[in-house]
């Protein structure tokens, strides 16, 4: 059999990737589904979209590539990270998820903070932040108590999906890991943690590694989508492990900047003990018994969505983007902090918001929009500088996602990021990831660094220009600055917050 399948399960819509043994993309089909705000801070979806979607797309993918289904071998996922759904006893879906952007649970936060105190960061190996699934269970249990009594076992986006597609039910180490119910390094669900908080332990799913193969689609799935039967499901794993498995970060010093959704800039990391002391993300990664450190800005590409369907809708992003060919580094003196759905790193506070500062009467759209762009940038610049003091030597990144469609977006993140920029030849992020995954499972390689020689490949790299770093250098200390001078003017704002 000569295809596999990448199914990312994103936060505004799923991506179904089919790829042949060289590597090559032989056809892609997207859906979308929309997000539920019912208040500010509230991010939920429907699970039950996710599952139409995926079908829709699976269905959409094989009629229009032409491909046989029989002769596609295995199918795996990645998926938006943290999400909570919740199942009852019959495996039905309780609730609506909640979403890695909600921040509804501050409160929950501190409350795991107060009872683990220490532990935490020993166990778990990351910090109390709201978008993670422990503070979303303890909501569940606060506020809707009857609601949770039914609750039979709670899953991850991407492990839901597969679920509905092969009837196992099945947790994995890299989504596990963004529970802050996994003991990160024994790679097991913390019995001291659930027991603190009196989470049942059969609540957690067994795990799985991500490469391990599940089981293999339902036959009323098969039909649906014209696949077979005896289609190989491996377990997949968080969009940004599938990112950085997509990326070839398969080894120490290599690194990834992802602008999605939200950006994350992360690296490679050999081994379970390395202690980053809480300021960045430390998750298992989708390679066997690897690791990887990440700091995240929330709104990355979201800010840029949110300023162009707010402000210029009619304008498409390529017509957007050209902003940046007409304005020069910092965007006349305007500067924008992307905190429109308070932030994670370096800044891990829910209740700060965006901030545009330095209007003139002079600036114009291209203005703002190279301000969002560069404030996008500076905030993964943040991320980078912590890596860099914590002892990562990254003279390169590869770039993927929305960021790295641009070129103009791409040498800035050279200038400010003052590192190499590596593109990559089909950009295909999670979503290849993914079907490495499978492609492994499938038996096609011996290793993810061998698919990776064959499937991943960089065309272009973007080196830092020397006098507009220096520039962004500047406008980055002074971009450094809104955080502390904003924050005391958002917290007495949040009171206005309401739809
Ligand atoms: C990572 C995170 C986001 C989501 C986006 O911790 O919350 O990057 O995974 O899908």
């Amino acid at each position: 059999m000569n295809y596999v399948i990448g199914v990312d399960l994103g936060t505004s819509a799923v991506k179904a990737l089919l790829i042949d043994r060289e590597g090559r993309v032989c056809g892609e089909a997207s859906e979308a589904y929309p997000l539920i705000q019912e208040k500010p801070g509230y991010n939920e979806q429907d699970p039950e979209l996710w599952v139409k979607a995926t079908i829709v797309s699976l269905r959409r993918l094989i009629r229009d590539s032409g491909v046989n289904g029989s002769d596609v071998e295995g199918l795996s996922f990645s998926g938006q990270m943290h999400g909570l759904v919740l199942l009852d006893e019959e495996h039905q879906v309780l609730r609506n998820a909640i979403l890695w952007n909600d921040t509804r649970t501050t409160e929950q936060c501190r409350e795991i903070e107060a009872k683990l105190g220490e532990r935490l960061l020993a166990i778990a190996r990351n910090r109390a932040l709201e978008g993670f699934t422990l503070p979303k269970l303890l909501w569940v249990k606060w506020h809707e108590p009857e609601l949770f009594a039914k609750a039979s076992v709670f899953l991850l986006p991407k492990d839901y999906l597969r679920y509905r597609l092969t009837g196992h039910i099945a947790s994995e180490y890299s989504d596990a890991a963004g529970t802050l119910l996994l003991d990160v390094s024994g790679k097991r669900w913390s019995a001291e943690i659930a027991d603190t908080f009196g989470i049942s332990p059969s609540l957690c799913a067994p795990l799985v590694g991500s490469g391990v193969k599940v089981g293999t689609l339902l036959p009323d799935i098969a039909r649906e989508t014209g696949l077979p039967e005896t289609l190989g499901i491996f377990a997949g794993g968080a969009d940004n492990a599938c990112g950085a498995i997509g990326s070839g970060i398969l080894s120490e010093g290599e690194t990834l900047c992802s602008i999605g959704t939200s950006g994350v800039v992360l690296s490679y990391v050999g081994g379970g003990d390395a202690d980053y002391k809480g300021k960045l993300h430390f998750f298992n990664h989708g390679k066997e018994d690897a690791y990887y450190a990440m700091g995240v800005t929330l709104a990355a590409g979201y800010s840029l969505t949110w300023f162009k369907e707010t402000f210029a809708p009619d304008v498409s992003f390529d017509a957007l983007l050209k902003g940046l060919d007409e304005t020069a580094p910092g965007a006349g003196g305007l500067l924008f902090t992307p905190y429109l759905v308070g932030e994670r790193t370096p800044h891990a506070d829910a209740l700060i918001r965006a901030s545009f500062v330095g209007m003139d009467a002079s600036h114009r759209l291209p203005h703002f929009t190279r301000a969002v762009v560069e404030g996008i940038t500076f905030s993964l610049k943040e991320s980078l500088d912590i890596l860099r003091g914590a002892g990562h030597t990254i003279r390169s990144l590869v770039s993927i996602g929305g960021g790295a469609k641009n070129e103009h977006w791409l040498q800035m993140q050279a200038d400010i990021f003052e590192a190499d920029i590596h593109r990559l030849d089909s950009e295909q992020g999670p979503a290849l990831g993914a079907a490495m995954l499978a492609a492994c499972g499938s038996g096609w390689f011996d290793s993810l660094e061998q698919c990776a020689s064959i499937f991943i490949k960089r065309t272009k790299t973007f080196r830092p220009n020397k006098e507009q770093a220096e520039r962004y250098a500047g406008l980055f200390r002074i971009y450094q600055r809104v955080y502390a001078d904003t924050r005391g003017i958002n917290e007495a704002l949040s009171a206005f917050r309401t739809s």
